[in-house]
């Protein structure tokens, strides 16, 4: 919890955050009308939808299904169509390349080596992420400065050089709390994977629980080091300070 009281955080959410947001998100279609969201369905992302849903903007949501996602991160996609009558749209690996990459290196390479790692999300992650950006103009993510020392450059929005549009990180300026505090009070629902120590959540095998007092991202790619935990999604992130002096 940070030091700032619950009475600020919900100040804060209520009436600077979330009108700003909704706001964010009808001028991101006014300028970019074929603008989508892509969601990890974790908790940033769940925020992100159900600002989209209170918007009326009809912004498009896509999820990358990678082929090694928990069931319970699966499962939020019906909750999203039950809750919001948003149908997320998937996009898949190609299996071949899937298929190649494991005889060649084995189910679990990615515990070998940070190349092995990375080659398995461009496979399972980057590839699919072209396709479903392909002939869109800009896309938005869930990303916050303080999830990481890659991020705490982040800007709000930028043209995305990697993927060839622009790219909105609405949540950028959000706190933890900030995010928590709008889950609890607007009803939002949750990955529960997030109530049992997840307070990240990425692919199955590369995501795991964090002690109480480690930082939000040790549970992912737990054995690499802090600065080279970006899978190509965000690959302009980069670590702009000492990463000692990041946390
Ligand atoms: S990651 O790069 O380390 O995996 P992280 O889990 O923090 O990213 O999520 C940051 C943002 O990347 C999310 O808010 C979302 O916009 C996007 N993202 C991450 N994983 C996926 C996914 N499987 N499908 C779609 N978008 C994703
Ligand atoms: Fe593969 Fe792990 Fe990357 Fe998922 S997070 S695509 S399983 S290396």
């Amino acid at each position: 919890m940070s030091a700032r009281s619950n009475e600020t955080v919900a100040h804060v959410v209520t009436a600077i955050r979330w009108p700003a947001l909704i706001a964010r998100l009808q001028d991101i279609v006014r300028r970019y009308p074929d603008a989508a969201m892509a969601s990890s369905l974790a908790a940033e992302d769940m925020v992100l939808t159900h600002a989209i849903a209170a918007s009326e903007t009809g912004l498009r949501i896509f999820t990358l299904d990678t082929g090694r996602l928990h069931p319970e991160t699966l499962g939020m996609i019906d909750v999203v169509r039950e809750r919001y009558g948003i149908e997320i749209e998937i996009f898949r690996p190609d299996a071949a390349e899937v298929d190649a990459h494991v005889q060649a290196h084995g189910a679990f390479a990615f515990y070998e080596s940070v190349d092995l790692r990375k080659a398995c999300c461009h496979i399972r992650k980057v590839e699919p992420l072209q396709r479903a950006l392909k002939a869109r103009s800009a896309w938005l993510t869930g990303q916050r400065r303080e999830q990481a020392a890659t991020r705490v450059a982040l800007p709000e929005e930028g043209h995305d050089d990697t993927f060839g549009l622009y790219k909105f990180n609405p949540l950028a300026e959000w706190s933890h709390d900030e995010i928590w505090y709008a889950i609890k009070a607007f009803g939002v629902p949750y990955n529960p994977l997030h109530d049992q120590g997840y307070p990240s959540i990425g692919c199955d095998p590369c995501t795991r629980p964090v002690r109480p007092g480690e930082d939000v991202r040790a549970g992912r790619w737990w054995w690499e080091q802090a600065d080279s935990k970006e899978c190509g999604l965000h690959a302009g992130n980069r670590a702009t300070i000492p990463i000692k002096e990041a946390h």
